[in-house]
């Protein structure tokens, strides 16, 4: 099964697909986390995306068209992934249905997460991750059972991401509107598009797209 996780930042796709990859095991590719890791590390493609990221604006589409071709061959993906913030242009909409007859496979599922701007800023703002397994959590509204402790790994180490500061977010959302946002048509028109609604509580949006999977 292959599914894309659609939304403006903070719509809360991360931490969906984490929850889907544990139940369904389908493999989380985040194109957000794979350009962090190649600008922690100093690769061709981190060097030309870290100014981009950290002015909220989106990478060239031929990085992360790159990126995600290659990563699409690798033999974890043979059991099916979920797309989590590509494709973000009708370029990549493009690319990426080219990617999957390549590799004779199709999309099941463009799931759009409906959230209002006000507490999208809220999300971002408050939100951190665990060092050690990247698990996703937030100030108030997604804590850890016990504080300080990482529920999955039981890490103690916690990071907060650089783009994550209320300038770069009204970027990141008109970069969305501008640019992202037209994708919709493009899926509506295949026919494969759905809505869940991203201002319900983790569980209840989790259940909302268990629903849609099992269809
Ligand atoms: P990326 O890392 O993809 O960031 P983003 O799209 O801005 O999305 P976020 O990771 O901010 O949000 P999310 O929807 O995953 O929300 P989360 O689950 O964390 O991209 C970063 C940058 O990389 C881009 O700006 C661009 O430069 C570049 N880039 C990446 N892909 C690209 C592409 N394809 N093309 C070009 N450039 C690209 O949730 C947010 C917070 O809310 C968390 O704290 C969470 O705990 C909390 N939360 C989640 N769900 C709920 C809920 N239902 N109720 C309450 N709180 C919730």
């Amino acid at each position: 099964m292959i599914i894309i996780l659609f939304g403006p930042p903070g719509a809360g796709k991360g931490t969906q697909a984490q929850i889907i990859e544990k139940k369904n095991g389908l493999l989380q590719l985040s194109t957000g986390d794979m350009l962090r890791k190649a600008v922690a590390s100093g690769t061709h493609y981190g060097k030309r995306a870290e100014d981009k990221m950290t002015a909220g604006e989106l990478v060239s589409d031929d990085i992360v068209i790159g990126i995600i071709a290659d990563r699409i061959k690798e033999k974890d993906c043979s059991n099916g992934f979920i797309l989590d913030g590509f494709p973000r242009t009708v370029a990549q909409a493009e690319a990426l249905d080219v990617m999957l007859v390549e590799e004779g496979v199709s999309l099941d599922a463009v799931i759009q997460m409906e959230v209002d701007d006000a507490a999208l800023v809220g999300r971002i703002a408050g939100r951190y991750t665990c060092a050690g397994c990247n698990q996703g959590y937030h100030d108030t509204d997604v804590k850890p059972k016990t504080e300080g402790v990482c529920d999955c790994c039981g890490g103690t180490e916690f990071k907060r991401r650089a783009d994550d500061n209320a300038e770069t977010v009204g970027k990141r959302l008109k970069e969305y509107y501008a640019q992202t946002a037209p994708v919709l048509p493009y899926y509506a028109e295949k026919g494969v598009l759905q809505q869940v609604d991203g201002m319900a509580s983790v569980e209840e949006v989790a259940a909302q797209i268990a629903v849609i999977l099992a269809a």
